[in-house]
């Protein structure tokens, strides 16, 4: 498959769809290898991750639910939606929690580390839909909560800029749209 193919072929899946399969933690280094390539202003790299396995993924969707239960007025509560946040690795081989470390050069303004960050997690898709691989880029819940970033230890000027969650799939590869074609989102001069 050409690399436009492959591209094209990425598809968000939802972790309810995975088998609960283990994928070897090879296959999660060679994400990270990838995403430790991807382009940045001044060799910042801003990229951090935290790699949950199958068997320490259900810590985190401990801790998610139990943010979200602590910080939710009772009045705006909802069970399922606890339930949703605890369990939604369940069908999961790994998930990834994707954080932008703000740097201190101060020519390098944020939006180039976010920029840097999230092509580093492109990278990773594109190695996981490689290897039939599939992934879901989530930020919802708490993620974007303080309280969120404090727990794995990063700063108030670092940013979670997403979870990851990873598993085999057996469904097929749904098909993708877009809204517009590039021809649409381009101006040639
Ligand atoms: C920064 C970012 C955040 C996202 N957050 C969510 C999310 O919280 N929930 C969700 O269902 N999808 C999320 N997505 C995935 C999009 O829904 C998905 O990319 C879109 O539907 C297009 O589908 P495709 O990825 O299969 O092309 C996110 C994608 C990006 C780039």
């Amino acid at each position: 498959m050409n690399i436009l193919e492959l591209i094209k072929s990425r598809r968000t899946i939802d972790p309810d769809l995975f088998t609960g399969e283990t994928i070897p933690n090879e296959l999660i280094e060679e994400m990270l290898e990838a995403a430790n390539w991807a382009p940045t202003h001044g060799f910042t790299e801003p990229w951090r991750f935290v790699v949950y396995n199958r068997d320490t993924a259900p810590i985190f969707g401990e801790f998610h639910a139990e943010l979200f239960k602590s910080l939710t007025p009772t009045e705006q509560f909802l069970e399922k939606k606890y339930e949703k946040i605890k369990y939604r690795s369940k069908n999961c081989s790994h998930v990834i929690i994707c954080v932008n470390k703000r740097g201190d050069k101060s020519n390098i303004p944020e939006t180039e580390e976010l920029a840097a960050t999230s092509a580093a997690i492109q990278n990773m898709l594109l190695v996981a839909t490689e290897h039939q691989i599939g992934t879901f880029w989530s930020t919802g819940g708490m993620c974007y909560h303080d309280a969120f970033k404090k727990y794995f230890g990063f700063a108030e000027a670092d940013k979670v800029v997403g979870i990851l969650y990873i598993g085999k799939y057996s469904i097929e590869n749904p098909s993708g749209k877009r809204n517009s074609g590039w021809k649409e989102k381009t101006i040639w001069k």
